[in-house]
């Protein structure tokens, strides 16, 4: 990918600045919420003319670096952003099967990187309580295009389990990537009230090849932010990668496959010069992309914080951990306010039946709830519009908290939602 020179100078005078990218002009989305309208951001009126524009007048706002990156570091996050909200083509290694060409088409809601109402497919099939999850067939994840209609994917008569996820917000990853294991594996520990117990999903990297601990995705199925670029470069889009060097094959069909595959693997090669390859930059995009910033706290919000504490809720959703000591500045010993402990929870009448590693159809990594005002509908299948739905949904370890919710005062119930609506 060649990189823009413009989008480095913008990046660069903006951090020089102290200013926001976010509130720099630009064209207003054609699709999806906008989060920066004139009124939430009254400094976009004031701003004189000659401000340099937003990069790319795209399908959504530009977002924020981590404050405080060097200038190399910045244009890691410019090179990344850029490599982001690129589409490829079948050319470019795009296909035979994938979901999307690029990774902003799903990554979008409250700027570049955000959540999105667009769900995924996976399918399975459970015999006498096991799951299979039919890779043979081209499980569990379905792609549900291709770049041509005789190649298409399908969920195959065989799966008796198909259950969709919601796209995930990734702003302020880099700072969970940064969080030490040891204080993930301190909440497994902790003696919880609720009957809460909360496990660590023990994942193997495919980049460090390491047994870590997973904290991506719904079922914290990925340890590091690369090794989820690269599952989602070859599983999404049909690229393949150093760490997925083989496509996958329309429901296991490796005839079909021959017939459409035509760029040799892997698709996404290493540039000599920069020593990086497209999986590589847009993990760079998300290990510098800032945390959305939260909103100003009403009274009723205040309160309400109060009563996410009372109610059980920070006994999964941990307000606050710390980042350990990292040589990025950004990075190093800071604090992440994700609302999440990173574990994953027992949830009952929540479960999806989908087998991942060693996260049980029932098993669901608690959620950080930080970003939450702009990543509506909520749960792991977008199934809840509300928070509140969301809220009472909660079964198996969440539900004594749930209960507790749901004999909150409306007062009470009304200040909670404030809150996370500051989040
Ligand atoms: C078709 C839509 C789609 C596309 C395209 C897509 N994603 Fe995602 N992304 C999702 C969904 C759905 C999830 C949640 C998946 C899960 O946990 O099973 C997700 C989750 C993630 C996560 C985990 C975040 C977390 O909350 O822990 C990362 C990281 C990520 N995506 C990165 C990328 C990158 C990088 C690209 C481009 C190479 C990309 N995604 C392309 C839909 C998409
Ligand atoms: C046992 C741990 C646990 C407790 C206690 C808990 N949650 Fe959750 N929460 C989860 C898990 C796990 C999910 C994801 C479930 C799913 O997607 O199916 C979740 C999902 C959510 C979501 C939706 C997040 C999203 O991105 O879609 C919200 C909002 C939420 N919880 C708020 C709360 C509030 C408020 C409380 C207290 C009343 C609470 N939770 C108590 C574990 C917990």
């Amino acid at each position: 990918m060649k990189t823009n020179p413009l989008i480095h100078q913008v990046l660069l005078a903006l951090a020089s600045t102290g200013l926001s990218l976010a509130q720099a002009p630009s064209a207003p989305p054609p699709h999806g919420p906008q989060q920066h309208s004139n009124q939430q951001h009254p400094a976009m009126r004031q701003r004189p003319s000659h401000r340099p524009m937003a990069p790319k007048p795209g399908p959504a706002s530009p977002s924020d670096p981590l404050p405080g990156l060097t200038a190399d570091l910045l244009m890691a996050f410019s090179d990344g952003f850029e490599e982001f909200t690129n589409a490829e083509d079948a050319e470019g290694g795009l296909g035979p099967i994938f979901n999307e060409s690029s990774c902003v088409t799903c990554h979008l809601q409250g700027g570049v990187g955000g959540a999105s109402t667009i769900t995924v497919t996976r399918f399975g099939r459970v015999n006498k309580g096991v799951f299979d999850s039919l890779d043979s067939l081209g499980g569990s994840l379905l792609q549900a295009l291709s770049i041509d209609p005789a190649a298409r994917e399908f969920v195959p008569r065989e799966a008796n389990i198909v259950s969709r996820r919601q796209t995930t917000p990734l702003f302020g990853l880099g700072l969970v990537e940064a969080i030490p294991e040891a204080t993930i594996l301190a909440g497994v520990r902790s003696g919880k009230p609720d009957g809460v117990k909360g496990k660590a999903h023990m994942v193997t990297d495919v980049v460090s090849g390491q047994i870590m601990v997973g904290r991506f995705g719904w079922k914290a199925q990925q340890a590091t932010l690369l090794a989820f670029s690269a599952d989602a470069y070859v599983n999404e889009m049909g690229v393949t990668n150093r760490f997925f060097p083989t496509e996958n094959a329309p429901n296991g069909k490796a005839d079909v496959l021959a017939a459409f595959d035509e760029v040799a693997d892997p698709e996404d090669t290493t540039d000599p010069e920069t020593g990086k390859a497209d999986i590589d930059h847009s993990a760079d995009f998300m290990r510098f992309l800032a945390p959305l910033r939260p909103q100003p706290m009403s009274a009723s919000a205040t309160a309400g914080k109060t009563v996410f504490q009372s109610t059980g809720c920070a006994v999964c959703h941990t307000p606050r951990m710390f980042t350990g000591s990292s040589e990025i500045g950004a990075l190093n010993q800071k604090a992440v306010d994700l609302y999440s402990d990173l574990l994953l929870n027992d949830m009952c009448i929540l479960a999806d039946g989908i087998v991942q590693g060693d996260a049980g159809p029932r098993d669901f990594k608690t959620p950080p709830l930080w970003g939450i005002r702009v990543s509506a509908p909520y749960l792991h299948d977008g199934r809840a519009p509300t928070l509140d739905a969301a809220i009472r949904a909660h079964d198996g370890e969440g539900s004594a908290s749930k209960i507790r919710y749901t004999k909150l005062s409306l007062m009470q119930r009304q200040q909670l939602l404030d809150f996370m609506n500051t989040l």
